[in-house]
């Protein structure tokens, strides 16, 4: 399966950036830690957080990396469809890419204006690296709570959309992100594009 992505599917490197976010953020949804600050930062919940915040930083990482790596692969085309249809999933892909930035933003400014470091499974802590503003502080990491809600939300409705499209349109929509064996053969003109 080549590297870069081909007229009718996802390449093996956007692929794996996009399996690999969904099971980083459902880990970070899973692992999550609500309740008073005094709750959030106790011995029995210390090694949970730590799960949480390193699943979220490196969804924070792998994002940046899929993104730069964005500008050198080029998406595969639509098949046809409504211009209405194309445009709402271009709008779901580029707000969840938004969110895979401000959900792990918000939660380390938060922290760090809260006067609490980020805190990594086997690494030492990191920060915090801002003025202490408390108040401020929480308020934000409230912000990332809702937005950390709010992704699992949208990425529910963007699956939905893509088994709508296998299920009941039956176009490609959806075998263009699954590995090859889940796709018919492909037509002889169809090869790798790159820029
Ligand atoms: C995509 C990545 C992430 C997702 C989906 C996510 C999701 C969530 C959710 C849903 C909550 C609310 C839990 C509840 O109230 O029951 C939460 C809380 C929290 N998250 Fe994240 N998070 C992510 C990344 C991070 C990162 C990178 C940090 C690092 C600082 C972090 C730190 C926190 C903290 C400290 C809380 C507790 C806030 C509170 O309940 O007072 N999260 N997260
Ligand atoms: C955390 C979970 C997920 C996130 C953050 C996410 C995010 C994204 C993003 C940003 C794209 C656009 C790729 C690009 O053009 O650069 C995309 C494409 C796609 N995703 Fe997801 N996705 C998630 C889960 C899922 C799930 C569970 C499914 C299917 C059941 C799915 C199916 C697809 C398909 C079929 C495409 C290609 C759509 C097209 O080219 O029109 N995704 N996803």
């Amino acid at each position: 399966m080549p590297a870069f992505s081909w007229p009718s599917r996802y390449g093996v490197v956007e692929q794996s950036f996009h399996w690999l976010t969904l099971l980083l953020v459902v880990a970070a949804y899973l692992l999550s830690v609500g309740g008073s600050e005094a709750r959030l930062y106790s011995d029995a919940l210390d090694f949970q957080r730590r799960m949480h915040e390193t699943a979220g930083v490196t969804v924070l990482g792998v994002t940046l990396l899929r993104l730069v790596w964005r500008t050198i692969d080029n998406q595969p085309k639509s098949p046809p469809m409504p211009l209405w249809m194309e445009i709402s999933g271009q709008l779901m892909h580029w707000t969840l890419y938004l969110l895979l930035l401000a959900v792990p933003l918000t939660a380390i400014i938060g922290v760090w204006l809260a006067g609490h470091p980020l805190t990594l499974v086997s690494a030492n802590n990191i920060g915090p690296w801002l003025a202490p503003a408390h108040d401020l502080g929480a308020t934000i990491i409230e912000i990332h709570t809702w937005a950390g809600d709010a992704i699992l939300w949208l990425v529910g409705l963007h699956a939905g959309a893509a088994l709508f499209h296998h299920f009941i349109l039956r176009d490609t929509v959806l075998t263009s992100m699954l590995p090859a064996s889940f796709v018919r053969p492909r037509s002889p003109g169809d090869s790798p594009v790159k820029r």
